[in-house]
């Protein structure tokens, strides 16, 4: 159904993606995790699978079919997902960071069921590690994407984490949106990348959308060569 090169655009190359979620444990029984369903994630590894590319994708929980041709590393906490793209990253060409990574996780997990008590109602939290700006510090020949997540001011906090973070690209979408963010199957998105450029997706199928995201970004790449 789509429009695909004769030429594989990311043949021979090796592209890391994250996906989904991560799940930040409390104790036996319980975690802190977001919505995130892996979809925007999982399609772009069947993208680069299919623009020739040698595909790992790190998986937080998710419940999808794992795409033809993609390595599968499953993952649970944000810091296995740091350790697993850092074990992947000398020799990778592309690190997509798709994944919704928690924020904070508890201070302390409880080897046993936590007890209710009578007057504890808080939980202490510590800040994970942020995956996107350590590669994006330590990224040497490769191209470094991450996601951005927002509510309001898209382009602005997009634009902020692209700095923040030495990231080559952020894909930004408005997470309020209906046909876009957490669980669709359509998404709308803009791309962000150093000296203003900027690109706008409108309401297509993450599928599609993946196919694109790779083709636009390797073309501006190809035109920065010149
Ligand atoms: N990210 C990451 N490690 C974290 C948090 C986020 O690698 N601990 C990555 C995400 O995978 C995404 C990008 O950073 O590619 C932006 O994530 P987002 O949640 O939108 O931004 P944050 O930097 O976490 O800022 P905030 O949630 O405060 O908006
Ligand atoms: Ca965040």
């Amino acid at each position: 159904a789509f429009f695909l090169p004769k030429e594989l655009p990311l043949k021979g190359k090796k592209v890391v993606i994250t996906a989904g979620p991560t799940r930040e444990r409390i104790d036996p029984v319980r975690f802190l995790t977001n919505f995130s369903s892996g979809k925007m994630g999982y399609a772009l590894a069947e993208a680069a699978v299919r623009l020739g590319a040698e595909t790992i994708l790190v998986s937080g929980p998710v419940s999808l079919p794992i795409p033809l041709g993609v390595k599968i590393d499953n993952v649970e906490s944000a810091e296995e997902m740091l350790q697993a793209v850092l074990a992947h990253f000398d020799n990778a060409d592309i690190v997509i960071k798709t994944a919704a990574v928690a924020d904070y996780r508890p201070k302390v997990i409880h080897a046993q069921k936590m007890k209710k008590q009578l007057g504890d109602s808080t939980l202490e939290l510590e800040r994970t590690i942020d995956i996107l700006m350590t590669l994006g510090q330590k990224k040497s020949h490769q191209l470094v994407i991450g996601f951005a997540a927002e509510t309001n001011n898209v382009e602005a906090y997009a634009q902020e984490k692209l700095m923040k973070k030495n990231a080559d690209y952020i894909i930004a979408n408005d997470v309020t949106r209906a046909d876009s963010g957490f669980g669709t199957d359509t998404n709308t998105v803009v791309v962000i990348g150093k000296e203003n450029y900027m690109k706008h997706f409108d309401n297509m199928t993450k599928k599609e959308l993946a196919i694109q995201l790779f083709q636009t970004i390797l073309a501006h790449e190809k035109e920065l060569q010149h």
